[in-house]
């Protein structure tokens, strides 16, 4: 969708890098010279292999990276505040302004008190309702998540209920103070397909009332399900970025095309080729493509100069030198 010039996105992300140091070992440098934009009322989806950092920059748009990581470069801006120039600009959009759902978010609930407190105590501790309030609004919010018999639920412990409620039990909590940017990792990565769809049903229930969303995922059929917008992550940058229907149809970029086609099609039965070779050393990265060294497409040239994120075409973008030859084999 194109937006007028002068509207400022949700999110702006401009040239973010992450690094990790422990001492004694070679810096890792877990996302680099990242940019990427979330507008309201659309769901953005970081799509890349487990290890490709998406992880580690949604933590970093939460100020929440962990010990020994820093941020290194680059701007990231809610509503045009920059919350990496401002610690307490940060704290204050957390919660309020912006929620995420945690990749590992099913073993955060609290297994010895009840859902329904849970939520409850958002509720409590960031709005100071009272107790009888508290848990009025979490029903309420637990029958919003399309959790049947809330008021029986809410006295249930987190073992008690299947992992698909649970995770609607954690969507809840996030988006309990209504935040208008919502970032889920990998949220329907541990569920059934069919648990899964109802999730995804809810997050589309989200964005349709207006929240800007930033969904993690490494599947393409979950991408292909939820995405307004596609970011395609590679070992700690960003491949190719455009229109989800786009991107899907015709990739640009040869990794987009190596994903696309390491995913099995009903259409094509046993046609899925894996794509050979694993992830660079993030501490040992090469200095030219990144993807270089599993590139089919691969020259000298690749293996020396780093490709730049190069506009396309209006709203698309690819990190690729020989891009127009890739066109030119995609054209055939
Ligand atoms: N605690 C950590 N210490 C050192 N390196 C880390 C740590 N967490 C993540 N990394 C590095 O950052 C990279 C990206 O991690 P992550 O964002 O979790 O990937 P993804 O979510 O895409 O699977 C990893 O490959 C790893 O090299
Ligand atoms: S720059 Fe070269 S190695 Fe990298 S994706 Fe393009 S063709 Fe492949
Ligand atoms: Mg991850």
């Amino acid at each position: 969708m194109t937006m007028p010039a002068s509207e400022t996105p949700l999110l702006e992300i401009q040239g973010l890098s992450v690094e990790f140091r422990a001492r004694r070992a070679a810096p890792v440098q877990a996302v680099q010279d990242l940019s990427l934009t979330a507008r309201a009322g659309e769901c953005v989806v970081v799509l890349g292999e487990s290890g490709s950092g998406k992880s580690v920059t949604a933590k970093a748009v939460m100020g929440l990276l962990e010990g020994n990581a820093r941020t290194t470069a680059g701007s990231i801006r809610l509503d045009g505040a920059d919350l990496l120039a401002d610690p307490a600009a940060m704290r204050a959009a957390r919660g309020r302004d912006m929620a995420m759902v945690f990749q590992d978010s099913l073993s955060a609930l609290n297994p010895v008190q009840r859902v329904g407190d849970q939520i409850a105590e958002m509720f409590r501790v960031h709005q100071g309702l009272s107790k009888a309030e508290a848990r009025t609004r979490a029903i309420e919010l637990m029958r919003q998540v399309a959790i049947p018999d809330p008021e029986r639920r809410a006295r249930s412990y987190p073992h008690q209920i299947s992992g698909g409620m649970r995770q609607r039990i954690v969507i809840a909590m996030a988006i309990a103070l209504k935040p208008r940017l919502l970032i889920a990792d990998e949220p329907t990565t541990a569920l059934d397909v069919t648990v899964q769809k109802g999730i995804l049903d809810l997050f589309r229930v989200l964005t349709e009332a207006g929240a800007g969303l930033v969904f993690i995922t490494h599947d393409i059929g979950v991408a292909a399900e939820i995405a307004d917008h596609i970011v395609v992550m590679y070992a700690g940058s960003v491949m190719e970025t455009g229109p989800a229907r786009e991107v899907l149809a015709r990739p640009h970029h040869p990794y987009t095309r190596a994903l696309l086609a390491s995913v099995p099609r009903i259409e094509r039965p046993g046609a899925r080729t894996p794509i050979p070779g694993g992830l660079p050393d993030p501490a040992d990265r090469p200095a030219g493509c990144l993807f270089a060294p599993r590139c089919p497409l691969a020259t000298a040239d690749c293996t020396a100069t780093r490709p730049e994120l190069e506009s396309l075409e209006p709203g698309r973008a690819a990190a690729c030198l020989r891009i127009t030859e890739v066109q030119h084999v995609l054209a055939q």
